[in-house]
């Protein structure tokens, strides 16, 4: 399967940029979809930062791709009514990508920093003084004519996503005062989203049809909407439907192989490789992802996690595991591997 057809994977943020993936993002909180709890902290703070007329504190956004980090830090943005400026971790290189970016904020203005476990370590030490006193230092000059310039910086508010918040140095953790995890959807709120971005599309979609689409899209809008995307195209070929039902959907899906709980060839792949070849495991996620032909930055991101959730696998201290749940579901006897 190349990259392109991928319903998991992809590029990193390869959806982002185009025009119909900018109308399907929602722009304020409240056409924010799930991720309720989160919702309601980041609004008190929000009108609260408002009132006192100051920056919203740095927040911290982190969880598996494609449920909405984004997304949400161009909402925070938007109703604080301030700029934003975005960047990425390995798009700082050295520190003077950071005086620049730093440097053009106003204040109160949101610096977006996405893969932010991913930032080159002297980078990451003059921010600490940035987010936590609004000053940076910098040393200009060479040699013994070398010396440190203070320069004060407007206040900002720094929102930094990750979906590896376990690679993050405690003290950069530390200096967020708002952090919030990203968890996946659950069906019904997907169910909203395929119906959402189904209208934006001007794409008739049936009850049923949408449910169909949410319970597979492996808790994650970015699939939803993908599944959409291509499932519309099989429903405006096919002369049966005149708009998405249950059926084409289900024709659709077996086609693009994302089985009935969402399961796409790699995490099957990835589940048989740990029955067949490790006895259902332990096995360690660099030897799994290489006997996969996959990064493991990809398999401890994209599969890992979903497939955690899903009860598949479970972690233990010496490796990854499949459960009985999963030899059920492939149809395999746990005895007869
Ligand atoms: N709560 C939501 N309601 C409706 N649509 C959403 C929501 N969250 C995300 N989406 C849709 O899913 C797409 C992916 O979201 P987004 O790019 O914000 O994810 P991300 O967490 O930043 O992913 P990555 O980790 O890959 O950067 C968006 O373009 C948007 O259309
Ligand atoms: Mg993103």
């Amino acid at each position: 399967m190349t990259e392109d057809n991928r319903i998991v994977a992809g590029e990193k943020q390869d959806d982002t940029e185009t025009s119909v993936e900018q109308s399907l993002r929602p722009s304020r909180l409240s056409t924010y979809i799930g991720q309720t709890a989160l919702k309601r902290e980041l609004s008190v703070y929000i009108r609260a930062a408002k009132k006192r007329e100051e920056a919203l504190d740095h927040v911290l956004l982190y969880g598996p791709p494609g449920l909405g980090k984004t997304t949400l830090a161009m909402i925070i943005a938007s109703e604080m009514q301030v700029g934003i400026k975005t960047t990425s971790g390995p798009a700082i290189e050295k520190t003077g990508d950071l005086v620049a970016l730093l440097n053009e904020l106003n204040p109160g203005d949101v610096l977006f920093i996405d893969e932010i476990h991913r930032l080159p370590k002297a980078v990451e030490e003059m921010l600490y003084s940035a987010m936590e006193d609004f000053f940076i230092d910098i040393v200009v000059g060479q040699g013994p004519t070398a010396h440190p310039i203070h320069f004060p910086l407007p206040p900002f508010t720094l929102i930094g996503a990750t979906t590896r918040a376990g690679l993050l140095s405690a003290p950069l953790r530390d200096r967020f005062g708002i952090v919030g995890h990203m968890a996946y959807y659950n069906t019904t709120e997907l169910e909203q989203i395929v119906k959402r971005s189904a209208k934006i599309l001007h794409s008739p979609i049936q009850e049923e049809g949408a449910h169909e689409i949410a319970r597979r899209s492996r808790g994650t809008p970015r699939i939803a909407n993908r599944l959409l995307k291509r499932i519309r195209d099989f429903a405006e070929v096919s002369t049966h439907h005149d708009s998405i039902d249950r059926a084409i959907v289900q024709q659709a899906l077996q086609m693009l192989q994302v089985d009935d709980e969402g399961l796409d060839q790699t995490d099957v792949k990835l589940l048989e490789t740990m029955i067949r070849f490790y006895d259902g495991g332990p096995v360690g996620l660099n030897t799994l992802a290489a006997n996969i032909g996959e990064e493991t930055d990809t398999v401890a991101e994209m599969y890992e996690p979903f497939l955690l959730q899903k009860g598949f696998i479970k972690r233990t201290a010496r490796g990854r595991m499949v459960t009985p749940l999963a030899y059920e579901h492939l149809g395999i006897s746990p005895d007869k591997k």
